[in-house]
């Protein structure tokens, strides 16, 4: 009997992601003649049995698009907006996959859609993940697909902001995106020769910016590009939060790690702004007038580079070849040039963070820029 699959895209979007619906959609009907069923806005798709046919004519020329011809969404199974309330709405999502007797459900997404998975894995379903984002952050894989096209933006960004930079004499300040993790920054400003790359994981001191770009001026550079990730924290920030996450860790009571949970959660609101506030203090700071560009969501949107379509194409198509030998609760995960399928429970949870001695790190440094510590 031929297989019945379900497939998804959830959480934020990034380039790629056509590329993989197609990879799976075509190796899985036209290869093995399984059904696909194409489930709409993410998890939120299976919940209100939103669906479209999968055929030839929905998978042809998507290749090279940006954004899912599926349509996503933040939303968790267990944790829904439903008419004003949050439900857990596992127990609808089953009825669903049952109602379409499906083999199988292919989840495509970050970190967030991976826990989700498990849990849907763990729920009775069987599921079968691939790894996107822009944030290159899911744990177990050398890459997710979408982060290779926001390098390359994010890069061809710093190489334009060069030319202004140099022609006022001006700071520029550029904010990527990236989450907690800072490997898009430490790539895209390696790559565009920033003189400060500033990542979560190395907390800054403004002190130290400011006196590099001091010296860059005393050596006749007039201008200097500073490359933040937007989860990049300064030594007390992370100290602040370091203390808030333990104090979470150690409550007693529900209250207390409620509380913690609360002023975690604004001081992460109150973050988001934290790229102004440097901008402001590095013109202090350093005497240079200073200007901030954010990149947003421009690194999300549009054609997937080469790299992107080679990848989502090489770990959709290995999808399928799971799936044909009923290989469930997997991510397929690229590991030092291989496609493996590594258990579901090995990546759930976990972040993939930049070493603070990562190779790049050092080499970046023996160039000459400053990471703020
Ligand atoms: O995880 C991908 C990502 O683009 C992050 O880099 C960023 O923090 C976040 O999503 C933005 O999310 P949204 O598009 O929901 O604002």
């Amino acid at each position: 009997m031929a297989q019945r699959i379900g497939i998804l895209t959830s959480g934020g979007d990034c380039p790629g992601l056509n590329a993989a619906i197609r990879a799976v959609g075509k190796a899985a009907g036209e290869m093995h003649g399984m059904q696909v069923i194409g489930f709409l806005n993410g998890f939120r798709g299976l919940v209100e049995d939103q669906t479209v046919k999968l055929s030839d004519q929905q998978l042809s020329g998507i290749l090279t698009n940006g954004g899912t011809i599926l349509g996503t969404s933040r939303d968790k199974p267990h944790k829904m907006m439903i008419d004003g309330k949050v439900r857990d709405m596992t127990a609808t999502i089953v009825k669903t996959y049952k109602r379409h007797d499906l083999d199988a459900l292919v989840c495509i997404g970050g970190g967030g859609t991976q826990k989700n998975a498990l849990h849907l894995q763990n729920a009775g379903l069987n599921i079968v993940t691939l790894p996107k984002t822009i944030d290159n952050d899911v744990a177990m894989t050398d890459r997710s697909f979408g982060y290779d096209t926001a390098v390359g933006i994010a890069t061809e960004a710093i190489d334009r902001l060069h030319s202004t930079a140099t022609s006022h004499g001006r700071i520029i300040v550029v904010e990527v995106m990236g989450h907690r993790a800072g490997w898009l920054a430490l790539e895209a400003g390696t790559a565009g020769g920033a003189d400060v790359i500033l990542i979560p994981e190395i907390p800054y001191s403004i002190e130290r910016i400011a006196a590099a770009i001091r010296k860059r001026a005393r050596e006749g550079k007039h201008f200097s590009i500073v490359v933040v990730a937007e989860g990049a924290m300064s030594v007390d920030d992370a100290t602040r939060v370091a203390n808030l996450v333990k104090k979470k860790a150690s409550a007693r009571t529900q209250t207390a790690q409620h509380e913690a949970s609360q002023r975690l959660a604004e001081f992460h609101e109150r973050h988001v702004s934290h790229t102004i506030e440097l901008t402001e203090r590095l013109e202090k700071q350093a005497g240079q007038e200073s200007r901030l560009t954010i990149l947003g969501h421009l690194q999300r949107g549009g054609t997937p580079s080469a790299l992107d379509r080679v990848l989502a194409t090489l770990l959709g198509t290995s999808c399928v070849l799971a799936l044909v030998q009923r290989k469930y609760g997997v991510m397929m995960a690229l590991q030092n040039g291989q496609v493996r399928a590594v258990p579901l429970e090995q990546v759930a949870g976990r972040k993939k963070l930049v070493p603070a001695n990562h190779p790049l790190v050092q080499s970046a440094k023996m160039v000459g820029t400053c990471f703020g510590d």
